[in-house]
């Protein structure tokens, strides 16, 4: 059945559909369910008593986990209550890997520490064997000066050129808080969150399943980094408003390598990929070397400068555009 639902949103009841899908036979799930928050839907009603909507989360998770394939992950995310009980339902059927804090800033809610974070549960099918690959992010840099803004001290000759490896905290990818960038859907996620997770956990060509869909923002992340996808949603606009943006969606490429962009800069890269496009760290061998080149002995020649380097220090530090774009300005 999956064969079928490749590559299309779903409009329908997660549970009915995920039944007909086969067991072992998608690269990823990513569920962002309804939070029970009384958020207003069009379809939804999202004021379950406490119990039936855990009831009901147990469910679609066992879901999740049947159809994933051996080398496959579950990413469910959710605030940090309810992943508490999510977290006991899936240490019975999977592997914890992560909790990802994922800083966004909400109201107060009195009473209590300010909500600073949303969590996204990252669990393995297998304990061994899975899919996983490091992603690196840029650097963070001064807007105006375009300094770097974290204080390497006398380290910075180790840094990598490109940025530093991604941690469980994410606070670099922000919430869509601007209107025009938002569809008419109370929890849209920003795309570039997803595609940390597709990047981390899958091939180009691979399979991502969000049962909850919303407009689409699991699958827009699949298409542009050119893995396959099935999403599912309860609401036929939300189906039809996901639909429609996914047309427009191309893939980015970087030199080749997909890369997840926003606003003309590379937010998140493989770091097996970083290592083809960005010059090597230097080894503590190779730097002697080099504080010995000052003092008139032979110079290091095998880190010479590569054509993938000498294409990116032509553009803005920290900007690379995508190979789409690059050919547009031929
Ligand atoms: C938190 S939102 C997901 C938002 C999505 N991640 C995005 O970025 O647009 C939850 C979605 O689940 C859908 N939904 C609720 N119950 C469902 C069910 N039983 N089956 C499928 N979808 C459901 C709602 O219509 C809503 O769009």
């Amino acid at each position: 059945m999956l064969a079928e639902y490749l590559d299309s949103i779903i409009n329908g009841d997660c549970l009915d559909i995920l039944a007909r899908i086969e067991d072992n036979s998608v690269d990823v799930c990513f569920a962002d369910p309804p939070f029970n928050l009384e958020k207003k839907y069009t379809t939804y009603n999202d004021q379950k008593p406490v119990e039936e909507y855990l009831n009901w989360c147990r469910q679609w998770l066992r879901e999740l986990v049947r159809i994933t394939k051996p080398s496959g992950s579950i990413f469910v995310h959710n605030i940090p209550k309810w992943l508490t009980y999510y977290a006991s339902i899936l240490n019975e059927i999977a592997h914890f890997r992560h909790w990802i804090a994922w800083d966004a800033m909400s109201n107060p809610l009195g009473k209590t520490l300010l909500p600073a974070h949303y969590g996204i549960l990252f669990y393995t099918k297998e304990l061994k064997g899975y899919k996983f690959y490091e992603v690196r992010a840029p650097h963070k840099r001064c807007r105006v000066c375009n300094s770097y803004l974290k204080d390497y001290g006398g380290k910075k000759d180790q840094m990598h050129p490109f940025g530093a490896l991604v941690s469980d905290v994410w606070t670099d990818i922000h919430r869509i808080r601007h209107n025009v960038r938002r569809d008419e859907h109370p929890c849209q996620l920003p795309v570039p969150l997803l595609e940390r997770i597709v990047l981390m956990s899958t091939d180009p060509g691979d399979i991502i399943l969000d049962p909850f869909l919303g407009t689409g923002t699991t699958a827009i992340a699949a298409k542009a980094l050119g893995r396959h996808f099935v999403g599912i949603d309860l609401d036929a606009e939300y189906v039809k408003m996901a639909t429609e943006k996914l047309q427009n969606v191309h893939e980015t490429t970087y030199q080749g390598f997909y890369v997840s962009y926003f606003l003309g800069k590379i937010q998140s890269i493989r770091d097996i990929d970083a290592a083809q496009l960005f010059p090597a760290q230097l080894t503590s061998v190779e730097k002697k070397r080099m504080r010995q080149k000052d003092n008139g002995s032979k110079p290091i020649t095998d880190k010479q400068v590569s054509p993938a380097l000498q294409s990116r220090l032509l553009e803005q530090p920290g900007e690379y555009h995508t190979d789409a774009v690059r050919d547009q300005k031929r």
